[in-house]
């Protein structure tokens, strides 16, 4: 069966040399030279492969990208532009576009093209990337929202190379999740997975952390150890908030990335390490290397494939499904027997923003699930801020208010009486530690 190709360039001259070259190949070129005949050719489903001019009049590549990833038989596309540049090739690529060829079009090379972005679309993409266990779907891991479709796209690219990978979004989108999947999924699975928190340490301890050390390199060295990079040595590097990472010790990462080679702190012994490096940040790297914050060849060791997280309040029905996932995780984990979100508390979970994104749903659910008294959760299981409810324990519009300490005294002891005395339950609840709880309990004698 030759592949249908829709030959959607502006051009009539262009339209036919492609559509003779074609024809050539094992493909039958379907010709559009306006919107109307486009959007028609398009939208009967039968194209298989779209050759689409990227100025292509009356069509934006990018919405039409995207409006064709959630479909199940969805087209290959190739976007053909004058000199593509490397924006503009991002953008197609992240967007699920099969590749962008420049024009002008290797006639020669065009079947070729088409039937590899055919074999693209139709192998890669439904039958998922090969290290997910079978019956599984990245959709169901991360989200099947319209802003995640991109995200999935690059991760199944990536998926059984070995390429360093940047996760950029906000804190508590998932990028750690992200970059965890990648390792677990990847070449690399049965290797170490090593992650390091860029942020949280100062320049000095995160080198010895690094690198390692040998004994008495600083006062406090007292014996030998090992650096992150060979314990992770033949494994996954996870760096963290790397936009943090102190500016000394950028280039010495640097370095070490490249060469695949490194020395302890304090020592002389060349070594070797050879780590997959997946880094993550919720800053603008880009902005941080034109303010001097960042270094730019760094950045550019680190952007070979830069992924995207949206932010929770772009990602549509993501938000239930998920809840649904954290109901099934904390039931099972308390024993608890909710099972399902009431159509209400859906209501308010959707309607809510998430400034705290993937974590804080993830944390509203633990609780709710420890308050809900039924199967479904309700309303008033989820914080004020997003029930609108108010928060219980407050006494609104008395005039006769409690005191702080007396309510929340009052409230610590409603909280322990409901989980029946299970403190870890009841700190969970309350958003506090164990020991701030124990503090609490003791100082209001609810022992
Ligand atoms: N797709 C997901 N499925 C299940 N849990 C998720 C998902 N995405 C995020 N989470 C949960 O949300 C929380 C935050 O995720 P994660 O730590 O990966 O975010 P992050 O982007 O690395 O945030 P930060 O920048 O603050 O470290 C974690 O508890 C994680 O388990
Ligand atoms: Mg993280």
């Amino acid at each position: 069966m030759p592949i249908r190709v829709l030959v959607a360039l502006p051009d009539a001259a262009r339209r036919e040399a492609a559509a003779r070259a074609l024809g050539k190949g094992d493909c039958a070129p379907v010709l559009a030279a306006t919107e109307e005949e486009f959007l028609a050719a398009a939208e009967d489903g039968t194209a298989e492969v779209v050759l689409v001019d990227k100025d292509f009049p009356g069509v934006w590549i990018g919405e039409f990208l995207r409006e064709i990833a959630d479909r199940p038989r969805r087209p290959a596309v190739l976007v053909v532009a004058d000199k593509p540049d490397r924006g503009l090739q991002e953008t197609a690529l992240s967007l699920g576009a099969a590749g962008v060829l420049s024009e002008p079009l290797d006639l020669a090379a065009l079947p070729r093209r088409v039937l590899e972005a055919h074999e693209w679309v139709r192998t890669v993409v439904p039958a998922g990337p090969r290290g997910l266990r079978p019956g599984e779907d990245l959709r169901d891991l991360l989200g099947a929202s319209r802003a995640m479709a991109p995200v999935l796209t690059q991760l199944i690219r990536v998926w059984n190379h070995d390429v360093t990978v940047l996760l950029t979004g906000e804190r508590g989108t998932g990028k750690g999740v992200v970059g965890r999947l990648l390792h677990e999924r990847g070449p690399r699975r049965t290797r170490s997975f090593v992650e390091v928190n860029c942020a949280s340490l100062g320049a000095a301890l995160l080198e010895s952390e690094l690198f390692g050390h040998e004994k008495g390199a600083f006062t406090d060295a007292r014996t030998e150890k090992r650096g992150i990079l060979e314990v992770a040595d033949g494994g996954t590097l996870f760096l963290d908030e790397i936009g943090d990472m102190p500016g000394p010790v950028q280039p010495k990462v640097l370095t070490a990335l490249e060469t695949k080679r490194f020395r302890r702190v304090g020592g002389t012994e060349e070594r070797r390490a050879d780590v997959r490096l997946i880094a993550s940040t919720n800053h603008d790297l880009g902005k941080g290397v034109a303010e001097g914050r960042f270094r730019g060849d760094l950045y550019d060791r680190l952007n070979v494939v830069s992924i995207h997280i949206p932010p929770l309040r772009d990602r549509g029905g993501d938000v239930l499904s998920l809840a649904r996932l954290f109901v099934a995780e904390f039931a099972g984990k308390y024993g608890e027997p909710v099972a399902e979100v009431s159509p209400a508390a859906a209501a308010r979970l959707s309607g809510y923003a998430w400034p705290g994104n993937v974590r804080e749903l993830r944390n509203v659910v633990e609780r709710a699930v420890l308050l809900c008294q039924g199967t479904a959760i309700r309303p008033e299981d989820l914080p004020g801020r997003i029930s609108g409810l108010g928060d219980s324990g407050v006494r609104a519009g008395t005039g006769g208010f409690p005191t702080l300490e007396e309510s929340e005294k009052d409230l610590v002891s409603r909280v322990i009486a409901h989980v029946k005395g299970n403190r870890h339950k009841a700190a969970t609840i309350l958003g506090i530690s164990r020991s701030t709880l124990l503090g609490k309990i003791r100082r209001y004698g609810l022992e």
